[in-house]
């Protein structure tokens, strides 16, 4: 799938994990922020259509493509299409992740490396492709979706809790090594918000969340769209290497 109409001069902005929550509010945000939207998506094909045409109807050009994050050339190959079919990426950021909620003593070795390998390579893919671009250009903004857990830990998270621990970690040094370079990256770390992946959550669990946290509810995909728009924009010109929570003060 892909856009039409070439030569726009609407920054582009590239987001893994585009077609369903986060991802998918953080496109149509952006594209009322005047991006155009390359995203990538795993599965659901009518998911990425809708989002396609969504964003058209925005007045932003869409390109859509399935990736799977954990291969490296598939994520380079999107990287490349993008800048040739949209022009340079202004900004990335990263949402493609995933659960397999666990305690320690029964996780198998694929519980442990499928998340692992989406969460935290799906990212440094993302950042290893879009970084050197942006560095010829002396210009862009990364920002990375992390997560409360990755700040906290949270039981049954061993293997999602390290992953966003990791991309935390990640995103602080890469601003480090980027920031003269015209490069800011920052994360933002949600706490529980109402998507397909929290879906899956008993209520018993969502209530205990919901509890903890000082606005007494759960949040919205939108509502961290809004954090993460803010932080890719010029507004947030001297943020960087920062670690938001949008959590709901948890
Ligand atoms: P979701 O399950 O609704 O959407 C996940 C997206 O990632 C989908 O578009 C899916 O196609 C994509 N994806 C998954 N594996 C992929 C792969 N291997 N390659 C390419 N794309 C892949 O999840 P949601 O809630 O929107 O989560 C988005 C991000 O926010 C994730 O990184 C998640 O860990 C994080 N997050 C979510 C929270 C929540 O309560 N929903 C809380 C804290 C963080």
């Amino acid at each position: 799938m892909s856009g039409s109409a070439q030569g726009s001069s609407r920054p582009v902005a590239l987001i893994s994990g585009g077609s369903r929550g986060i991802g998918r509010a953080v496109a149509l945000r952006l594209a009322e922020d005047g991006h155009d939207i390359s995203f990538c998506f795993r599965g659901d094909e009518q998911a990425a259509a809708n989002l396609e045409k969504e964003l058209a109807e925005r007045g932003a050009r869409a390109l859509a493509r399935r990736v799977d994050v954990t291969d490296a050339a598939a994520v380079r190959d999107w990287v490349d299409v993008t800048e040739r079919d949209f022009g340079p990426i202004a900004v990335a950021v990263t949402s493609a992740g995933i659960t397999r909620d666990k305690p320690l003593l029964m996780m198998s070795d694929s519980d442990w490396h499928d998340v692992v390998d989406t969460n935290l390579d799906g990212v440094y893919h993302v950042c290893r492709s879009v970084v050197f671009p942006m560095m010829k250009r002396r210009g862009g903004s990364i920002v990375t979706v992390a997560s409360v857990s990755g700040l906290y830990g949270n039981a049954g998270q061993t293997n999602y809790a390290a992953s966003k621990a990791g991309i935390i970690a990640l995103s602080r040094s890469l601003a480090k090594e980027v920031g003269r370079r015209g490069i800011r990256v920052n994360a933002v770390a949600p706490g529980l918000i109402d998507t397909d992946m929290s879906a899956v959550l008993d209520d018993q669990v969502k209530e205990q969340v919901t509890e903890r946290t000082a606005l007494g509810r759960t949040g919205l995909a939108a509502e961290v769209a809004e954090v993460v728009a803010f932080l890719a924009s010029a507004r947030a010109s001297y943020v960087t290497g920062a670690v938001l929570p949008v959590d709901g003060g948890l």
